[in-house]
């Protein structure tokens, strides 16, 4: 598959990232069954989450990988914490231990990626940057990065720590495209023009950090799968007409819009089915034509100004 540099640092890193979120649906045979072809086909970056499972994704995951050293050298591990029941939290003290236990889980010594993974509306940064100075110090965290936070809570984050924050995983799928809207819509009198992430994606590009859409194939919050759903004629009609065209699956295609865009994203999917995901490795070798990636935006309901 192809690679990329995540953010700023110097980590190669596939531009498809395999989630972990539902490895819990798979029994052990298929779980060993799924990362060993995943790993097959490239797709080395693994994204968790502390509660995912509440924790046993992680562990499940660490069985499935065999985990040891030999293994744990071809793997690239990102995890995240801050959400906790009923609240969240980015304190030190919380942090730490929740880092200690994903570490505990994965059996591994240390993450490539950490990510915050939603905004605390209490946050400390002195805290989080304490935490990160102590994880980077021990060596148990490489990188990190945040999730579904806008250009403002980064900047105040980067305001105190000193390590680049390399990603911010956000909500993206064709079907699901505030954050470009606003951006084609500036100025305009429409709900399309509503900046509900202040302009986010651009700040990203500004900043050398990774987009990292999650739920590539959910709508609303989700809500189920848009690809093959009747709800969407014309965004399927048009997505098979491509999909034809370049001799892949629909999957490949909702991959393959996503990775066209210039932003150098790098989608995180959740299948659980090796065939769907090899589908949306084949998408790093899919180039959209600018005609192309507009005509499924305005598919899926999107009215150019
Ligand atoms: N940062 C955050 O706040 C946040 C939030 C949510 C998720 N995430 C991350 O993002 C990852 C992806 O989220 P997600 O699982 O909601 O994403 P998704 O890839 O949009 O959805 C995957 C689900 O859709 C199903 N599906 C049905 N038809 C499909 C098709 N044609 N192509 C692909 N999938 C199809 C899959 O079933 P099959 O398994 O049968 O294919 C699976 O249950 C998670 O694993 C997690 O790592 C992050």
């Amino acid at each position: 598959m192809r690679t990329m540099k995540l953010g700023s640092s110097p980590l190669d890193v596939p531009v498809v990232a395999v989630g972990c979120m539902r490895i819990n649906s798979l029994d052990s045979k298929d779980a060993e069954h799924f990362v060993r072809s995943a790993m097959e086909a490239g797709a080395n970056f693994f994204d968790h989450a502390d509660i995912y499972g509440t924790g046993t994704c992680e562990e499940i995951f660490a069985d499935a990988v065999q985990m040891s050293p030999q293994v744990r050298e071809n793997l690239i591990l990102q995890s995240k914490c801050g959400i906790r029941k009923g609240m969240f939290d980015f304190s030190k003290e919380h942090i730490l231990n929740s880092v200690d236990g994903i570490l505990q889980r994965l059996r591994t010594e240390y993450l490539d990626v950490l990510l915050l993974h939603r905004p605390d509306a209490l946050v400390e940064p002195e805290e989080v940057a304490e935490a990160f100075d102590q994880l980077e110090r021990e060596g148990k965290v490489r990188h990190f990065g945040v999730s579904n936070q806008n250009p403002n809570q980064i900047a105040l984050l980067k305001k105190y720590v000193k390590q680049p924050l390399v990603a911010n995983q956000l909500q993206l799928s064709i079907t699901n495209t505030t954050m470009i809207d606003s951006g084609i819509n500036v100025n305009m009198e429409n709900d399309a023009a509503v900046n509900r992430d202040g302009s986010i994606l651009d700040y990203c590009r500004l900043h050398d950090i990774t987009i990292q859409p999650w739920s590539p194939f959910q709508y609303g919050f989700f809500e189920g799968v848009f690809l093959g759903n009747e709800k969407f004629p014309e965004l399927n009609a048009k997505i098979d007409e491509i999909a034809a065209k370049y001799d892949v699956s629909n999957t490949t295609i909702a991959i393959a819009w996503l990775l066209r865009h210039p932003a150098k994203m790098q989608p995180v999917t959740g299948t659980m089915n090796i065939g769907r995901l090899q589908d949306c490795v084949k998408a790093s070798e899919i180039h959209l034509t600018r005609p192309e990636w507009y005509e499924i935006y305005r598919a899926a309901g999107n009215v150019l100004p």
